[in-house]
């Protein structure tokens, strides 16, 4: 029986190809996709936290903040209102991905990201002169709009333009932008909440309009992958440009398995209704638990209200914007962690140590806060010893997510799916992500009410579930070309009840069936090709899994 991982790295099938220097750069500027989720995932939680902003938009709880330093900590930012502010783009994002697949799927990766640009660009033009709540609500709506777009497309761009080898690294660079993003905002926000005169605030939306520029202007000069080119009928492009991308002339073995999983993919009516066969079982378990997993990490607490908790947790407004800028750049760092192992060491291994360092950093959380603040909230003076512990281990715990949840919750995702449900898949991977990311920047503040420490203790629950999943049911995708993904499933301990051996055939066989077949053909016909027996051959070809050739033939 294979190991819980399934190890097997299958046929040991290989493409030739270098990481060019045209693939290293297009796959930088499309990673810059992520700028936009980033900067807007740190922007809202330091505004938030902004006495002027609070005081124009969310007076009721500015006057709760101002009147009570002496009560329940815990309580003072609970709104309904204010985490609707920030949880409405999430909704948004979540409906907008939905649309992206047939975007994506019919006009190519790269409209999903202009489409994702401009909307962003409204949203943060909106928001940065807004009068009133509805319309800083309208433009998170726009933004979020944007984001499900670019998240739609930006990871499966990446993973269809890399080299099979570099495939983690490059995809990678999405998360490496997405916490950039947040850095940014983050430092932004420190200096513009210093801004005389208390409009700081403006600044901090309306700057999303430069991220929203980069992505918008990137997705002009992006070349489409060839998958996309070979999906959408311009073979002859695709080839030449595969060539380019990879630096090699001899790109026939993966040229071919392209056009054979698009091939595939085209007799696919249904896209949506087809995620729901059987021997696609563990890929939508996948779509559906990883980001709802990467989610119920507790991640976004920190990511969206950490000035709101390090203020909670007796830090000055000052210190507490400080301390966010502080576990931003641990964000940024750590995942520079993951580039460099995950093709090294597997994105499993990634998984279960991230997923228990987290663990213990959370409890350790928990007990340093419920031991200061029991559970009235009142934590009197607070030693310096203290908020120095909380900060370093928060600052371990985001680490450990960096490497981990963070990016393979997207890389993963993007490179299990086959063509024929690909955009489909990665739309409900999107909007599951995005649904959760409203769950809990929706009910944090209540839940911080309520639960108090118990919060910590709530998401290293599901930390523990998470990591006892992967292990059992992840199977090791490192190292394996993206269209010959099905053989991963097939021996799995787990999956291979669902995916049977004539799923996903690997072409590299069939190609050799075909060859033979045309081989003998031509002999026995004196090197004369007729109609008809052209077609017997495709046929037996498509008979023998071989798309590729039963297309090349046709
Ligand atoms: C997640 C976001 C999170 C971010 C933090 C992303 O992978 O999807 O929800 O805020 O990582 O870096």
């Amino acid at each position: 029986m294979p190991a819980a991982g399934g190890f097997d790295k299958g046929n040991g099938k290989g493409y030739p190809g270098k990481l060019t220097p045209f693939v290293t750069v297009t796959c930088i500027v499309a990673a810059m996709g992520g700028l936009i989720f980033g900067y807007d995932i740190g922007i809202s939680g330091g505004v938030t936290s902004m006495p002027s902003f609070l005081k124009r938009f969310f007076p009721s709880v500015y006057r709760k903040q101002q009147a009570n330093s002496s009560t329940n900590q815990y309580c003072q930012y609970n709104s309904e209102t204010l985490t609707l502010f920030t949880s409405s783009l999430y909704l948004a994002a979540l409906l907008s991905s939905l649309v992206a697949s047939s975007v994506t799927r019919k006009f190519g990766r790269k409209k999903s990201m202009l489409f994702g640009g401009v909307l962003f660009f409204a949203g943060a033009l909106i928001n940065g002169f807004a009068q009133g709540v509805w319309m800083l609500i309208v433009g998170r709506l726009l933004l979020g709009f944007g984001i499900g777009f670019a998240n739609q497309s930006v990871p499966l761009y990446l993973s269809e333009m890399a080299p099979y080898k570099y495939r983690g690294a490059l995809n990678i660079g999405f998360q490496l932008s997405i916490t950039i993003g947040i850095l940014i905002a983050n430092v932004l926000n420190y200096f513009f909440a210093k801004i005389k005169g208390g409009w700081g605030w403006r600044l901090s939306l309306g700057g999303a309009m430069v991220p929203a520029l980069i992505i918008t202007i990137g997705s002009l000069v992006l070349p489409d992958t060839p998958n996309s080119m070979i999906e959408r009928g311009q073979r002859d492009e695709a080839r030449e440009k595969l060539r380019k991308i990879r630096g090699v002339n001899d790109v026939d073995e993966e040229f071919n398995d392209l056009v054979a999983a698009s091939e595939a993919s085209k007799q696919v009516e249904h896209p949506w209704g087809n995620l729901l066969k059987r021997k696609y079982r563990p890929h939508l378990t996948m779509a559906i638990l990883i980001p709802f997993f990467q989610q119920l990490t507790g991640i976004n607490v920190i990511m969206f209200y950490a000035p709101v908790l390090f203020n909670t947790i007796g830090f000055g407004n000052d210190a507490s914007l400080m301390s966010a800028v502080i576990t931003g750049l641990v964000n940024a760092c750590a995942t520079l962690v993951s580039i460099y192992g995950v093709d090294k060491w597997g994105r499993r291994s990634l998984f279960l140590e991230g997923g228990t360092q987290m663990l213990i950093c959370q409890a350790i959380v928990a007990a340093c806060i419920g031991a200061k603040f029991g559970v009235d909230g009142n934590p009197g003076e607070l030693p310096k010893w203290y908020a120095v512990v909380v900060v370093l281990f928060i600052c371990l715990y985001v680490a450990a997510f960096a490497w981990s949840w963070g990016p393979l919750g997207w890389l993963v995702p993007s490179e299990i799916f086959p063509l024929e449900i690909r955009s489909a898949a990665q739309s409900v991977n999107v909007s599951v992500n995005m649904a959760f990311t409203f769950v809990v920047a929706q009910i944090f503040l209540n839940m911080l009410c309520h639960l108090k420490f118990g919060l910590f203790i709530f998401f290293a629950f599901f930390v523990l579930v998470m990591s006892i999943f992967i292990f059992f049911f992840l199977p090791e995708t490192n190292g394996i070309p993206i269209e010959e993904m099905g053989q991963v499933w097939k021996n799995h301990w787990f999956w291979s009840r669902y995916v049977g051996e004539d799923d996903f055939v690997s072409n590299a066989p069939s190609q050799l069936v075909v060859v033979v077949l045309l081989r003998l053909y031509f002999v026995s016909a004196g090197g004369k090709s007729t109609a008809a027996a052209v077609l017997r051959i495709a046929a037996a070809a498509s008979a023998a899994g071989g798309a590729t050739i039963a297309a090349q033939v046709q």
